[in-house]
């Protein structure tokens, strides 16, 4: 037999979760471990922007023939417009370069593979902790991978001087990957300051910034968002950025990312564009049309976009008035202190439960959130917030 040896693989530590979510028959379960955003009824609908545009779309299109390998250009130019902001000389200007890739999870696998087949670097330096699947996409292109420390467990902020002091171990030329916002799972970003900090450090040692930019929208807004990225694009002139519209534009099953790849001049841009095509054809061919014809649609009507940023609007603040209502019921219920989440960006908190409490949230209170301590705020509503703040309560006390 050829596959009698293969071992079976554990289960996914975020999508595994919503396979036993699923299984689990408790009707008041609380799925606070995949990133997806829930409204105040615990829905995850379509955006009405997004709506409209998938009626437009219905009526005006008539084919389903192939995309050009890297997507639609006008795609690209408004992916580049939200990232670098719309009076910047990288959005025309031929320097930088987008490919529409399937989710961000295709983005940054596309830009794993491209870094890798050009032999830019054999290691990316990767956040401790990081969203889970950047191990695995650094392993399956071929490249290494090497922890900086991020979160500073004690004070529940970022471990800033660890950080750099564990990044000047690079190499010229390795590449550092940081979250552009809203980082998953801490929910800490850095401050302007140390933004600017980064930017230079990474300027004077000659590392290549890479970018994973999944949550655009979901901090502080669409342009605040962006003030870690614009300060990078500022100070290095080689970056590389994996864009998602999954959260943002709710369009997670449409698998809508963007690569985008700045050069230091157009005419190494245009030699980068042809490799990164030939990486997309040979793991893709050429990218799925509907998720990226929605953004396209919404972005390029003034009405539609700004409903669409309204309802990005609506989304972000709801995440952090659940931050403020969970900090309250958990004092309340006598967890003690956990005004920590209210410092920080997202969907995602990094609550401080250990395991063996996660666990224990899941087994006796069905709860799910993932085993680093990650909640999901997105999940959280004024319906289940209350039996969520006891059931930690309990947990916690519980020791
Ligand atoms: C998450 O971190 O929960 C999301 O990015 C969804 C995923 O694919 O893991």
């Amino acid at each position: 037999m050829f596959f009698d040896h293969i071992e079976a693989a554990p289960a996914d530590p975020i999508l595994g979760l919503t396979e036993a979510f699923n299984r689990d028959t408790r009707a008041d379960k609380i799925n606070l471990g995949v990133g997806v955003y829930k409204d105040e009824d615990g829905k995850t609908l379509i955006l009405k922007s997004v709506k409209k545009a998938e009626q437009l779309l219905l009526e005006g299109e008539s084919t389903k023939s192939y995309l050009p390998i890297t997507g639609l250009p006008e795609y690209g130019r408004l992916a580049r417009e939200l990232i670098f902001g719309a009076g910047s000389e990288l959005v025309d200007g031929g320097r930088a370069i987008s490919c529409h890739c399937p989710g961000g999870t295709g983005a940054l696998r596309i830009g794993a593979d491209f870094i890798h087949q050009q032999n830019l670097t054999r290691t990316v330096w990767i956040s401790d902790p990081t969203w889970v699947n950047h191990y695995q996409i650094a392993n399956s292109s071929g490249l290494n991978f090497e922890r900086y420390p991020y979160y500073d467990r004690i004070n529940h902020n970022l471990a800033f001087e660890r950080m750099l002091e564990t990044l000047s171990q690079a190499k010229e030329g390795d590449v550092v990957l940081l979250h552009a916002c809203c980082h998953n799972p801490t929910g800490i970003d850095p401050t302007h300051e140390q933004w600017e900090e980064i930017a230079d450090f990474l300027a004077k040692r000659h590392l290549l910034p890479a970018l994973d930019f999944a949550y655009q929208g979901f901090g502080k807004g669409l342009d605040e968002d962006a003030w870690g990225v614009r300060e990078i694009i500022r100070r290095c002139p080689e970056v590389v950025i994996s864009s998602s519209f999954s959260k943002n534009f709710g369009l997670y099953s449409e698998r809508a990312g963007v690569l985008t790849v700045v050069s230091a001049d157009e005419k190494t841009a245009a030699k980068v564009l042809s490799q990164v095509k030939v990486a997309i054809r040979t793991a893709i061919s050429n990218p799925p049309a509907h998720g990226e014809k929605i953004v396209t649609t919404i972005l390029s009507d003034r009405d539609l976009r700004a409903e669409w940023e309204s309802e990005l609007r609506v989304m972000r603040d709801r995440i952090r008035r659940m931050r403020v209502l969970l900090v309250e019921k958990l004092k309340e219920a006598g967890a003690g202190d956990f005004s920590f989440i209210t410092e920080q960006n997202g969907m995602f908190s990094f609550s401080g439960l250990n395991k063996e409490q996660v666990e224990k949230l899941r087994e006796d209170y069905g709860i799910y959130a993932v085993a680093s301590g990650r909640i999901c705020v997105a999940g959280i509503t004024e319906r289940n917030v209350e039996r969520l703040a006891q059931s930690i309560a309990a947990v916690v006390m519980a020791g």
